[in-house]
C-alpha cells in the first residue's frame, strides 16, 4: 500500500510520520505518536470518543479521518487544552460539576464542548444537547455534562467574577 510522509502539529509539537493510505488519524495519534488520550470507541463515527480539534476549534472524528489527508494540520487533543499549567475552563467545569464517571468519553466530550462553545458561547440546554449529539456517554446520563457546559459557558463569559 502507498505510504505518505506527513507532518502534523499535535498540541503545538511538530511531528513527522509515515502512514499508509488507510491509516486513520485516530490510529496515527494513538499508535504512531502516543497520544492515547484520544480514545477508540466504535470506529464508525457514532460515539465521539475519538474527537480531536483541527486548526483551532473545528471538531472531527479521528476514526473517520485518514491521516494522509491531514498533512500540515494542527491537531489539539484533550492533553493539549491546558495552558500554563491551568486546565481549560471546560475541563475544570467537568471536574467541578461531577460530569466524569469512568472518564472514557471525557477527552472527546470536552473537545466537542470546546468546539460547541466557540461556535455558540451561550447555548441553551437544547442547543447543548443537540450540539453533543454524536458524543456518547454511557455513565453520566448527560445531566451533569449539560450542567458542566453551562458552567463553562459562564466561566468563559466571566459571569460571577
Ligand atoms: S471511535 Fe470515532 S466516533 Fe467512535
Ligand atoms: S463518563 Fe463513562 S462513558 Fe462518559
Amino acid at each position: 500500500m502507498k505510504k505518505h510522509a506527513i507532518t502534523l502539529t499535535v498540541n503545538g509539537e511538530e511531528r513527522d510520520l509515515v502512514v499508509p493510505s488507510n491509516r486513520t488519524l485516530l490510529d496515527a495519534l494513538r499508535e504512531d505518536l502516543g497520544y492515547t488520550d484520544t480514545k477508540y470507541g466504535c470506529g464508525t463515527g457514532e460515539c465521539g470518543a475519538c474527537t480531536v480539534l483541527v486548526d483551532g476549534t473545528t471538531s472531527i472524528n479521528g476514526c473517520l479521518t485518514l491521516a494522509a489527508t491531514m498533512d500540515g494540520a494542527s491537531i489539539t487533543t484533550a492533553a493539549g487544552l491546558a495552558q500554563d499549567g491551568n486546565l481549560h475552563p471546560v475541563q475544570q467545569a467537568f471536574i467541578d460539576n461531577d460530569a466524569i464517571q469512568c472518564g472514557y468519553c471525557t477527552p472527546g466530550m470536552v473537545l466537542k464542548v470546546v468546539s460547541l462553545l466557540d461556535e455558540n458561547p451561550t447555548p441553551t440546554e437544547n442547543e447543548i444537547r443537540s450540539g453533543l449529539e454524536g458524543s456518547i456517554c454511557r455513565c453520566t446520563g448527560y445531566t451533569k455534562i449539560v450542567e458542566a457546559v453551562q458552567d463553562a459557558s459562564n466561566r468563559m463569559a466571566g459571569v460571577g467574577e
